[in-house]
């Protein structure tokens, strides 16, 4: 196992928002009983990956933004993240209104430091992906992602110039203007607190996370990154994409024997926790194979990488 040197891991605060409220109404019956982003992909809760993402990012303060239902098995699962080394807080959004909330929502947790924020539905996954995001939690602006994809229509999209800069960005438009969909995963400083403040509900009455990126566009200070194609980002909005992802995650997990999105391991792998916390966190799943394979990675040997 590679290790990350913890000099290495952050020079600096940035903190971590994860939005996992919403109706889920696209994927209703299942959604009715249950949040979406407690639905397992493969052999974990979904909310297990986008938390894994900020963690390999050096993000050890996470807030878990959902409804006042679903809220309270969040924390049930995740609890105050001590057992990782990392802290996690609770806030609840009472009414799906927008994905630019989170940043209202989140405004006292932020305070004066940078902010990183993951859709709590997205997937990623890919070679080199957690030294590539490290490099973007000390942003002046903004930093967003562009992934090339079939069907732009179903998200916000960047239209980007020869130099990769970006000229446009629309969310959901009728007659996209690129391939490139931007991804559930975004770096701010702390400016986005302000602009979030001020964003104005779009015509389905949300408050449009492609407003804020707008608004840093104009400002002249946003980034965009081109995800290459080693980079899986999946989506999970539908029965089949949901499918999809499972039997992705699947088909990685069973053929390398690595599991993706395993937070223990993360945490391990950051050095948030030694190998004795570890060892103890493997206890408490004596009973599924989750729990044997954190001993197997406690017992691998750890290379140090930065
Ligand atoms: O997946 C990436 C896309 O996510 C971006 O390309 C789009 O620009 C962005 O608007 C968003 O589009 P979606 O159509 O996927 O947004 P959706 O309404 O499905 O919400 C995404 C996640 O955020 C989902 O897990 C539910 C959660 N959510 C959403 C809203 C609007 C909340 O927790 N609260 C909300 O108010």
């Amino acid at each position: 196992m590679v290790a990350v040197d913890p000099k290495q891991r952050m020079g600096r605060k940035m903190k971590g928002i994860i939005l996992a409220g919403g109706s889920g109404s696209r994927l209703h019956p299942l959604t009715i009983g249950m949040s979406k982003q407690m639905i397992p992909v493969f052999d974990k809760p979904m909310i297990y990956y986008p938390l894994s993402v900020l963690m390999l990012s050096g993000i050890s303060e996470v807030l878990i933004i959902s409804t006042p239902v679903d809220l309270p098995n969040f924390e049930r699962l995740l609890g105050d993240g001590a057992a990782l080394g990392c802290s996690f807080r609770y806030a609840e959004q009472p009414e799906p209104k927008g994905v630019a909330q989170a940043f209202t929502i989140g405004e006292s947790f932020i305070g004066s430091d940078k902010v990183a924020l993951i859709l709590g539905d997205n997937l990623f996954y890919g070679s080199g992906f957690g030294s590539w995001i490290r490099r973007n939690t000390d942003p002046d602006g903004a930093v967003i992602f562009a992934a090339w994809v079939s069907a732009p229509e179903r998200y916000g999209v960047v239209e980007l110039d020869c130099q990769g800069k970006a000229i446009s960005i629309e969310e959901k438009p009728v007659k996209p203007k690129s391939n490139y969909a931007i991804p559930g995963l975004y770096f701010y400083d702390n400016q986005v607190v302000e602009i979030a403040r001020n964003i104005k509900p779009s015509a389905r009455g949300e408050r449009e996370i492609s407003a804020i990126n707008n608004e840093y566009l104009d400002r002249g200070s946003l980034t965009v990154k081109v995800f290459n194609r080693g980079i899986a980002w999946l989506d999970t909005g539908t029965f089949a994409s949901l499918s999809e992802a499972s039997t992705f995650v699947r088909v990685i997990e069973e053929r390398q024997g690595l599991k993706i999105g395993c937070i223990e391991e993360v945490a391990y792998y950051m050095n948030y926790i030694d190998q004795p916390t570890l060892l103890e966190l493997a206890e408490r799943y004596s009973n599924s194979g989750y729990g044997d394979y954190l001993r197997n990675v406690a017992h691998w040997p750890r290379i140090t990488d930065n």
